[in-house]
């Protein structure tokens, strides 16, 4: 039975290398500039046309932290784990890659059913560590790879090259290891040397699960007892799982915060992982569901641990029609149904406080604004700016080049929705997030909406050109 959701009820839901064991498709392969994320592609655009309701059910890709974190623990892990329900996009697949190329074997067993059989550290790998376009990838790799007495380079792509690092690889140097950048300190390509670490005392400044879920992994094989103290809690995937694999890690909840506390040392054992559907990518069927008139779409298996759901929070506040059905627990985490019917949204002032649970669906939160009444104001999320884009730079261009008014400030930017006229071709700065939320804007837009590099969207949502097209989306 389907009962209707608030944001209420949302908050308290809850050195040897082997050959690679399989031919992983390569990375999107970019060019790769001095600087900075603006590369032209040569790849066909990719357009929106409004004017076609979209009906039906689909089923929401596994979960892209989950499953990064799935296969590093795996490889760090003595023994086999076998993981249910894998997001195959890019940016996961490049870390199968690194995993492998760290000594591990990774098995593609049949849909999405993978085995990693981990040797219980890492080894120095023979070539490169590319991480493609993913962030989370490089900096939960450099974490794990620390603690072991290896040296490894790490390198992405154009984005990736762009992206900060040193609010990782500081601490892991605090912790005693060595980085060498071969260009700018701070931004890859950069070398590694790891081992003999010792544990560290963390404070975050920004509440990110990236800089968190590094330096525990790294503690897991450091002298003493590492903790990291999160003033604002950020997503918890990491601490869930490393008690999967075996760890014993300890939570002091603080006020709006907690502390996380790890003793170093800690083996860990291959485990299974279920993998439930990603909130981030349910988020775009969900918000064509919400601004397409006649609509009405349900996505099955999303996650909806708190620390993710800020979205679904904010839509309702918006008026969104949202409703959830089978809420249940699985891998570890609480997942159910969700149904989005168009619907009359107004504009809201999202809590600062909401931003981490929701740094990722901004854009699509934007997206959805331009048709809301009156303002949304979106403020204290400056991290927006050191994703795979600068995500508020893009949306204020792409929503203006669309017709809608946007204000931007240095951490944020505000929406005043209204009549969204489309008709524009929109620069995503090879974002996937960026082109999406400007398709799903287009389908309910007055004119189509087109999008460049939409080669992108497979970093982390293969297959969303067509999940859409099947519930009746004109995408092509
Ligand atoms: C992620 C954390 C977030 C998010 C990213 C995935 C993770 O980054 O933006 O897409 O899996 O830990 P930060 O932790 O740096 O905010």
């Amino acid at each position: 039975m389907e009962d209707g959701i608030s944001a209420a009820s949302l908050a308290t839901m809850g050195g040897r290398c082997q050959k690679p064991s399989l031919a992983w498709p390569s990375p999107r392969s970019l060019p790769l500039p001095s600087e900075g994320a603006s590369v032209a592609s040569s790849t066909p655009h990719l357009t929106a046309r409004p004017g076609h309701p979209l009906r039906g059910t689909v089923r929401a890709p596994g979960d892209k932290s989950i499953s990064h974190r799935a296969l590093i623990m795996g490889a760090m892990a003595t023994g086999v784990t076998e993981i249910e329900g894998l997001l195959e996009g890019d940016d996961v697949l490049a870390t199968a890659r690194s995993v492998e190329a760290f000594g591990a074997t990774v098995e593609r067993l049949g849909g999405s059913r993978f085995r990693v059989t981990g040797q219980g550290g890492f080894q120095t790998p023979t070539g490169v560590i590319d991480c493609g376009n993913a962030g989370t990838g490089a900096r939960l790799l450099m974490g794990s790879a620390t603690g072991y007495p290896i040296v490894a380079t790490f390198d992405g792509d154009a984005s990736l090259r762009s992206r900060p690092m040193g609010r990782v690889t500081d601490h892991l140097t605090r912790m005693g290891a060595r980085f060498d950048w071969s260009g700018r300190p701070g931004l890859l390509p950069a070398t590694l040397g790891g081992g003999a670490l010792h544990a560290i005392d963390h404070v975050q400044t920004v509440a990110s699960a990236q800089v968190k879920s590094a330096i525990l992994l790294a503690g897991l094989n450091a002298t003493g007892v590492t903790s990291v103290t999160e003033p604002e809690r950020s997503r918890d995937h990491t601490e869930r799982m490393l008690r999967a694999f075996g760890a014993v890690v300890r939570v002091e909840e603080v006020g709006e915060g907690w502390i996380i506390r790890l003793q170093g040392g800690q083996p860990l054992t291959g485990t299974t992982v279920a993998v439930p559907g990603d909130p981030s990518s349910a988020a775009f069927p969900l918000a064509a569901g919400l601004i397409v008139p006649g609509s009405a779409v349900r996505v099955e298996g999303v996650m909806l641990n708190p620390l993710r759901t800020g979205l679904f929070d904010t839509w309702i506040e918006m008026g969104a029609d949202l409703t959830i059905a089978n809420r249940r627990v699985s891998g570890g985490e609480d997942v159910g149904d969700i149904t989005a019917r168009h619907s009359a949204l107004k504009g809201v002032v999202v809590p600062e406080a909401r931003a981490a649970a929701m740094i990722d669906e901004y854009p699509i939160l934007a997206a959805t604004a331009a048709f809301a009444a009156g303002r949304t104001v979106m403020r204290g999320v400056g991290e927006m700016r050191v994703k795979e884009s600068d995500r508020i730079r893009l949306m204020v261009d792409g929503l203006r080049a669309c017709g809608v008014a946007v204000e931007e400030e240095s951490e944020g930017f505000i929406v005043t929705g209204g009549r969204v006229a489309g008709g524009a071709t929109v620069h995503t700065a090879h974002d996937h997030r960026i082109a999406m939320s400007h398709l799903v804007l287009g389908l309910a837009a007055a004119d189509p909406v087109t999008v460049d590099e939409p080669e992108m969207i497979a970093t982390s949502f293969p297959g969303f050109v067509e999940m859409m097209q099947g519930l009746g989306g004109e995408i092509g």
